[in-house]
């Protein structure tokens, strides 16, 4: 059977900056919060590699960018570090910039149109010392560096991204305790979560203040990019795993979800954590306002696995956190074991769905779907690894992705995850997820493995069998 995407349907690479630059202490770049943690705890990487390197695209940028054309690619999304753009006074780093020009340049040049995200997990060190998200000044520093930001590359710059996963840093810094500083506290971490949705509001306020200014492109797009998971739960459910749906699905998905697409929070999530469960967010006079504006042009949809949840055994835990949900093991699931999480393509379809219901103007794009697998490098056949399980991962997903556009969602596009290896925190280059190779034992050298030509028929046609 031959599965068709509309004609302007788009293909692309997604990336970052921390993940791939390297170059991570030359011309003013500052120190990072990964880099901090590099040093702290190096055994805590895989392989003891720390943030140091990317995989090094700082000085391959060129390449790069012509393997992502040679792929049919129409566009590709990194990171700006803030770490690379400004200084520690809030100003511009002119030869962080210098870098940055090169490359958006030589996107542009290759007919690729750039993604700007601003911000990947990548907290400036010092910034982090004085509290990272917790502490409310650094709302208004991450503002000020992407207004910088818009202001330098405004007209050369067409889609702008406030945040990749704004998820992610509560709750693996502050809830579950799995990322430095490993703490277990719902409080902390709904404030960071907060802080962080100001944050990305001021930043879409600035850049509609500065479009309004000329200083931006009148064809510009701002967005937000996030990791939606949508949630299940056990067949026959209780009333009790019905709201450990309600609230993981509030926590995780609807608040961004509200915030882009009707610039609020979802009042029944602010309600059980502000009355129920007794939690200060932090919220003071003026914020709604500053919320209001948090409704973006388009949205990125990070998808790679389903929440399964029931309900909690308790209300709250020994410290006095509030029990969410606890998870659900669906029998029937398949895993991809290198990364522990599950393969449920049809999750891309219900997400999409989800969407295209609660905000039926808010047009999205697959910003990030990829396989990750550990030590590819026995799949060697005839000179090139023969990924096909990431084939089949990616062909199982397109089918999910062709059909609800069928049925009415509004999704433009497919970004992969890390279409060349890139490190990825904790677990470096552990699992690879490119359909090309980087190869560390050949200073970072790229080749190709059996998915790249796969892929690149796929783009070029926008259909597949
Ligand atoms: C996404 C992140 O959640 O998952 C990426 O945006 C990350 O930064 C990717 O690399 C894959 O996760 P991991 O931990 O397997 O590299």
């Amino acid at each position: 059977m031959t599965y068709k995407l509309p004609k302007d349907f788009f293909f692309g690479a997604a990336m970052s900056g921390p993940q791939t630059e390297g170059a991570y202490n030359i011309e003013g770049r500052l120190r990072s919060y990964w880099d901090m943690t590099s040093d702290l705890e190096i055994n805590k990487f895989f392989n003891n590699v720390g943030s140091y390197v990317g995989n090094d695209m700082y000085h391959r940028y060129e390449e790069d960018i012509k393997l992502l054309k040679s792929l049919n690619f129409k566009s590709f999304r990194t990171s700006m570090q803030w770490t690379r753009l400004i200084d520690r006074d809030g100003k511009l780093n002119p030869a962080g910039a210098a870098w940055y020009h090169k490359l958006i340049d030589c996107a542009n040049e290759n007919k690729i149109d750039i993604f700007m995200n601003m911000y990947h997990f990548d907290m400036p060190e010092y910034l982090y010392q004085k509290g990272g998200w917790a502490n409310r000044e650094i709302v208004e520093a991450y503002a000020n560096f992407v207004k910088i930001a818009m202001e330098e590359f405004g007209h050369k710059v067409k889609y702008w991204f406030t945040f990749n996963e704004p998820i992610v840093e509560p709750e693996q810094q502050y809830l579950h305790g799995n990322w430095y500083p490993y703490v277990k506290d719902f409080s902390t971490s709904i404030k960071v979560q907060y802080n962080i949705t100001l944050a990305h509001s001021l930043a879409v306020h600035n850049f509609r203040k500065l479009k309004a200014a000329d200083k931006i492109d009148q064809d510009a797009k701002i967005g937000m990019i996030n990791c939606f998971a949508p949630p299940y739960t056990r067949p026959d459910p209780t009333p009790e795993d019905l709201e450990a749906v309600r609230m993981t699905d509030g926590l995780h998905n609807r608040w961004w979800l509200d915030v882009v697409a009707h610039g609020h929070l979802p009042e029944d999530v602010i309600d059980t954590v502000e009355n129920k469960w007794k939690i200060d967010i932090g919220r003071r006079p003026g914020d709604d306002a500053i919320l209001a504006e948090g409704v973006v042009d388009w949205l990125g949809f990070n998808y790679y696995q389903p929440t399964r949840v029931q309900a909690p055994d308790c209300d709250f835990d020994e410290s006095g956190n509030p029990m969410i949900a606890k998870p659900y093991i669906w029998p029937e699931r398949k895993m991809n074991v290198h990364r522990g999480w599950e393969i449920y393509p049809q999750g891309i379809y219900d997400f999409g769905m989800k969407i295209k219901k609660e905000c039926p103007d808010l047009p999205f794009f697959i910003s990030e779907n990829g396989m990750g697998v550990e030590g590819e490098e026995k799949y060697y056949q005839d000179g090139v690894i023969q990924d096909d399980y990431r084939i089949d991962f990616v062909r199982d997903h397109l089918i999910w992705i062709a059909k609800s556009i069928e049925d009415g969602a509004n999704c433009l596009g497919y970004h992969y995850w890390g279409v060349i290896d890139n490190w990825s925190w904790y677990n470096a280059f552990k699992n690879r997820y490119g359909f090309v190779r980087v190869c560390l034992d050949k200073g970072y050298q790229r080749e190709e493995k059996k998915s790249a030509q796969w892929i690149r028929e796929i783009a070029l046609n926008n259909e597949f069998e």
